[in-house]
């Protein structure tokens, strides 16, 4: 298949590229040669490509700076996802649209998810923007996937798994506090990526969840890595509460992949055996990196 992933440098677009790349025929503009915002460009890739599948893994992601970049984000976050979406329709390709927990507003009780029916109800401008990118592409083009996720970690870009490693590293016994009334299911962009390729490859239709199997607390997933790579640092829990931050986050992200299980297509696999390959095979280079 001919793919164009657009946002490819971003922490699960460079997993995209990676993984379909491997075969598939890949298209990967940086934002430069086509920025989703400008309806030009996007169509003008369009018709110079003619891909059979758009993957959109771009976004306006920082989720505190999203509260006071109202224009930005509504143009990144809304407006480019409904260019691809009309583009999507005009030449009759698929449309994937990356999506997330933050649509919903964590109040179900522990340990119920979150189901790909459940009324929207986000607590961020973030949320509000993704939830609205959702509308934009089910309103313009009927072949979309759109995959909610969260709590990503992978090798590249900034993320909660990378910055506990670079914060515990030190020689020196480290005090971190992490939130324990936070619960989620950490989810490697290696493995999301493979279960993009999956729904691609399987003639995927509609809402989907995807996240990895089981949870944890932000405290559970921290002490994790500091035990699991050896670290020095000694990991205390704090309230969601003490932390002063622009964006209030939902306390109950946990998403259920229903209607992958219900399709025989989930391959989404247990938050610490994930975690533990992708310490195994990238904490050294973290720790290396962020000496
Ligand atoms: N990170 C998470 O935990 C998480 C959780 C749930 C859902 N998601 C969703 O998953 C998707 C990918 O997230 P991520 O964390 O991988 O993002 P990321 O690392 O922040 O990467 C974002 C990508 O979008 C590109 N981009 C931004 N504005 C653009 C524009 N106007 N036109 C074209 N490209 C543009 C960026 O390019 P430049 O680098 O050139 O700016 C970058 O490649 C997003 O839709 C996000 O909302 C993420």
């Amino acid at each position: 298949m001919r793919i164009l992933i657009v946002g490819s440098s971003g922490m699960l677009g460079s997993e995209c590229k990676e993984v379909l790349g491997r075969d598939h025929e890949l298209i990967t503009p940086d934002r430069k040669e086509m920025d989703i915002v400008s309806w030009d460009q996007v169509i003008e890739t369009l018709q110079d490509t003619s891909p059979q599948v758009i993957i959109n893994c771009a976004g306006f992601t920082d989720v505190d700076a999203c509260e006071t970049e109202d224009f930005k984000v509504r143009k990144i976050n809304v407006e480019g996802p409904r260019n691809l979406a009309q583009c999507s329709a005009r030449f009759e390709c698929r449309l994937v649209h990356i999506s997330s927990d933050y649509i919903f507003d964590g109040q179900k009780t522990m340990p119920q998810p979150y189901f790909e029916d459940d009324t929207p109800n986000p607590l961020s401008a973030y949320g509000k923007s993704k939830m609205e990118s959702e509308k934009a592409v089910r309103e313009n083009s009927p072949y979309y996937i759109i995959v909610r996720t969260g709590w990503l970690f992978g090798i590249n870009g900034d993320n909660f798994v990378k910055s506990i490693i670079r914060q515990a590293k030190g020689r020196k016994k480290t005090l971190l506090k992490v939130v324990n009334d936070q619960f989620g299911s950490p989810t490697w962009t290696y493995r999301l990526a493979l279960q993009i390729k999956k729904l691609i490859e399987n003639e995927g239709r509609g809402t989907y969840h995807a996240t990895a199997e089981g949870y944890c607390s932000r405290f559970e997933c921290a002490e994790h890595i500091v035990k699991k790579l050896g670290l020095k640092a000694s990991v205390q829990p704090r309230s969601i509460k003490e932390v002063k931050a622009p964006a209030v986050r939902p306390k109950n992200c946990l998403l259920e992949n229903r209607l992958l299980k219900k399709q025989g297509l989930n391959i989404m696999r247990d938050w610490k055996k994930d975690l533990d390959t992708f310490l195994e095979k990238f904490g050294d280079q973290i720790i290396k990196e962020s000496n």
